[in-house]
C-alpha cells in the first residue's frame, strides 16, 4: 500500500467492482479514452488489474481518500497496450478534478515504479487534447517523445527514465501490508 499526503494507494478488490463499473461507464469522465466502456469490458479490466498486481507486485490501483475514506480514482503502472513498456495510468471521479489527486497519485507511482519495482523507465500516453492528463505528465517530469497510436488512438507519449526522475517534495510511504 502507497499513502500520499492526501491518498491511500491499495491493490483493487472485488467488491470495489459497483464503483469501478460506474466509473468506465461515464462517458464524460471516459471521453479521452474511447468512450464509455461497457460493464463487461469494466469488469474484465478491474480484473485485469488484480491479477497483474499478483503477477508483477504492482499494478493499476485503488485510490482512497484518506480522509473521506472513499475510493475516488485509480492509478497506477501497467503494461501499454501490448508493447513491454510500462505506463502509468490515472482517473478520477469527476467531483475530484483539477485539485491536484492524479499529481500526487501518479508522482508516488513513479516513485514505487523506480524506488520498489525496479523499472528503469516508465512512459504515459494521452489523447492529445487532453491537456489534464499531459499536463500530469509535464509536471511528474516525463518528457515528450512522440505522437504515436495506442489503444486505437492517436496519443501523445511521454517518458521518464529511472536516472532523471526526481520525486516530488511531499509525503509519501510504502506500507507493506499481509493479504488477508
Ligand atoms: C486527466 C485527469 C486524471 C486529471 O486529474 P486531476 O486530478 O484533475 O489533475 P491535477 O489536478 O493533478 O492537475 C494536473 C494539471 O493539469 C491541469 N488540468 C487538469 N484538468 C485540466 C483540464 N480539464 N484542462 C486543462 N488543464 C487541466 C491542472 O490545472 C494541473 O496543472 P497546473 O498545476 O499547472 O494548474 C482527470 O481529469 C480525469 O480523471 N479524467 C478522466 C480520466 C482520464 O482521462 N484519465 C487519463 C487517461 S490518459
Amino acid at each position: 500500500m502507497i499513502e500520499t499526503e492526501r491518498l491511500l494507494l491499495r491493490k483493487f478488490r472485488p467488491d470495489d467492482s459497483d464503483w469501478f463499473v460506474r466509473m468506465r461507464g461515464d462517458a464524460e469522465l471516459m471521453r479521452y479514452m474511447g468512450g464509455a466502456h461497457p460493464p463487461e469490458k469494466a469488469l474484465q479490466r478491474l480484473h485485469h488489474f488484480i491479477s497483474f498486481y499478483d503477477e508483477h507486485g504492482f499494478s493499476v490501483l485503488a485510490a482512497i481518500h484518506k480522509e473521506r475514506r472513499e475510493l475516488i480514482g485509480w492509478c497506477g503502472l501497467h503494461t501499454l497496450d501490448s508493447t513491454p513498456e510500462i505506463e502509468v495510468g490515472y482517473g478520477f471521479d469527476k467531483p475530484y478534478w483539477g485539485q491536484g489527486y492524479a499529481t500526487e497519485a501518479a508522482a508516488a507511482s513513479l516513485r514505487y515504479g523506480f524506488e520498489r519495482a525496479g523499472l528503469e523507465r516508465i512512459v504515459a500516453v494521452a489523447h492529445p487534447q487532453n491537456t489534464g492528463s499531459w499536463r500530469v505528465m509535464e509536471k511528474l517530469g516525463m518528457k515528450f517523445e512522440k505522437r504515436t497510436k495506442h489503444y486505437d488512438m492517436d496519443v501523445v507519449y511521454y517518458a521518464i527514465s529511472r536516472e532523471d526522475f526526481r520525486p516530488l517534495d511531499s509525503f509519501y510511504a510504502v506500507h507493506d501490508v499481509e493479504e488477508r
